[in-house]
């Protein structure tokens, strides 16, 4: 039976409807912007092309698969993030829009410094699908961008993200422990900028993540032991030996964790310049400070 772009737009919605799967209607339309390779709006716009057999079942396939569980990302294999494209699949953690703000907040720094032109050395420590690093490799045209992962994965993704966004020549890949890949590189003062979002996930707290999360996305981007911000000690730490003077250091943070990492990093790191920047959903997001 031929189907209609409107008519599966219908019947995907109404499926994921009675299935109790949230945001049917945009889902949907996802879905079959994805499969048809158009935009939103264009579905409408061509509402009466008819479906051909193999997108038909590419849509019943991303239908099942989202019934079961499967976060909308890793069944298009694409997120928008900061206005570029990247491949999303289960080798690394889904980009969250409240990221966005931390690689805002490092462009606009070096913007108010008037160095967004410079040769910028940037660290992105645990890069995941590559989005800090690729983001700010595309916005600050000069910067080379070192990127590193516990997960062989997670950089093979993120080097594929890297040529899909034609900023490869500009950053290098590191596979392993925070820093533990810069050793013996004479790496020590030489970067303006480490960022990172590490995990931060207490392990106590692991249980009460959505089944999206816990079934399906990496653990290690997640779970951070017994302190959520655990990961952000360390990388504040050993950062000091590798970040120039003057240099910017930018972290993401949970929910109500931001007071007790800018006590850390004041009180017994001496960075200065602390700020904290709330994101989109008004949640103290992100802290940056800087090395004297
Ligand atoms: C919260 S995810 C962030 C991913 C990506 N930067 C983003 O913002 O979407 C944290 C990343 O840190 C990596 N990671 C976990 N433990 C690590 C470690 N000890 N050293 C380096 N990276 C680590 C994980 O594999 C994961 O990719």
């Amino acid at each position: 039976m031929s189907q209609s772009i409107l008519t599966a737009l219908n019947f995907a919605t109404s499926l994921l409807k009675e299935k109790n799967i949230p945001n049917p209607r945009s889902t949907s339309e996802l879905f079959l912007s994805s499969i048809l390779n158009l935009k939103r709006v264009d579905l409408y716009l061509n509402k009466e092309k008819i479906l051909s057999d193999k997108e038909r079942e590419k849509l019943d396939s991303f239908l099942e698969q989202r019934i079961s569980g499967a976060p909308i990302q890793y069944i298009t294999k694409s997120t928008g993030f900061y206005g570029l494209e990247f491949k999303t699949d289960p080798r690394a953690m889904i980009p969250r829009p409240e990221t966005e703000t931390l690689v805002s907040e490092v462009i606009k720094h070096f913007k108010k410094i008037k160095r967004e032109s410079d040769a910028l050395k940037i660290a992105d420590i645990g890069t995941g699908s590559g989005v800090i690093a690729i983001t700010l490799a595309f916005e600050l045209k000069k910067s080379l961008v070192y990127a590193t992962d516990i997960s062989k994965d997670a950089l093979d993704l993120a080097s594929e993200n890297a040529k899909i966004n034609e900023v490869e020549k500009r950053i290098e890949y590191f596979l392993g422990n925070i820093f533990g890949p810069f050793d013996n590189r004479n790496l020590g003062n030489s970067f303006d900028c480490i960022v990172s979002n590490p995990p931060y996930v207490r392990d106590s707290d692991f249980e009460n993540l959505d089944k999206e999360i816990k079934d399906f996305e990496p653990e290690a981007a997640f779970l951070c032991g017994d302190d959520g911000i655990n990961f952000h000690k360390k990388i504040a730490e050993d950062g000091i030996k590798y970040l120039k003077e003057g240099g910017l250091l930018a972290l993401e943070v949970a929910l109500d964790d931001d007071e007790k990492l800018v006590e850390f990093l004041s009180s017994v790191l001496s960075y200065h310049n602390l700020r904290v920047v709330k994101d989109l959903a008004g949640i103290r997001r992100v802290v940056l400070g800087v090395k004297f």
